[in-house]
């Protein structure tokens, strides 16, 4: 089906209708390797070749993987209410839009995933596949080792009882905890509340891996692509 230029461009996320009209009467847009100045020219968003600034769009039934470093601040949505920033400003360089899947709170770092593939992102999110969240965590007083078997055993917050999660205790500094907590649910706010329930406030919350994949050493605000091997990996689960 055809669509009016500037409504793909928009629907890549690159600018408003408005905004994207004005790119292609500057002469920045390609079709199929021709620059498209005329507002009313349509196009096939699947078929057509379609740059802007000689940059070659990612078609848009092209599959996204990426791996993002949130940092803390953000909010894991495309869209605040407050206008507070949104991880996705930090995507702003990919002509396509993706998602967040699952959600990491505003005041907790790491390891996100966002994509555009719908049906994995579902298969991500639902309780049944129990994919490894794995955090480090540094909290208040000194964490004992009984606290270990407690996590194991599961803990009440908010009523609800947890499955059985890792913990280990990294370092015992004189009046807080360095921790690495391992869980496969996605309650709201769950390390935290896990925590808590042993009586220890979390101070720093990071996410460091999901499943196999891993932020290694990506930077505050940087993010990647997924290589195909991780694709693969998260596609088998
Ligand atoms: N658990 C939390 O408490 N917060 C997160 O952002 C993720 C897991």
């Amino acid at each position: 089906m055809k669509e009016r230029l500037q409504k793909v461009l928009a629907e890549y996320g690159i600018a408003s209708r408005r905004k994207c009209e004005q790119l292609m009467v500057e002469g920045r847009v390609k079709v199929n390797g021709i620059i498209v100045t005329e507002l009313g020219t349509k196009v096939d968003k699947f078929e057509d070749k379609i740059e802007l600034n000689d940059d070659k769009l990612i078609s848009l039934d092209e599959k996204v993987y990426v791996l993002l470093n949130k940092p803390i601040g953000y909010i894991t949505s495309v869209k605040d209410q407050f206008d507070r920033p949104v991880v996705t400003d930090l995507l702003k360089n990919l002509k396509v839009r993706i998602y967040p899947v699952g959600r990491l709170d505003y005041d907790t770092e790491g390891l996100l995933i966002l994509t555009n593939d719908g049906d994995l992102a579902y298969k991500l999110t639902h309780p049944k596949h129990q994919i490894n969240k794995k955090y480090i965590a540094l909290v208040s007083g000194i964490v004992q080792d009984e606290d270990i078997e407690r996590f194991k055993s599961g803990l009440f917050i908010d009523d609800y009882k947890t499955a059985p999660a890792i913990l280990k205790i990294l370092k015992r500094n004189k009046d807080t905890s360095l921790i690495n907590v391992t869980i496969h649910e996605g309650k709201n706010r769950q390390v935290r509340k896990m925590c808590e329930a042993i009586g220890h406030k979390v101070i720093d919350l990071k996410r460091i891996s999901m499943g196999n994949i891993s932020l290694g050493e990506l930077e505050s605000g940087k993010y990647r692509l997924l290589n195909e091997k991780e694709i693969t990996y998260l596609k088998t689960l």
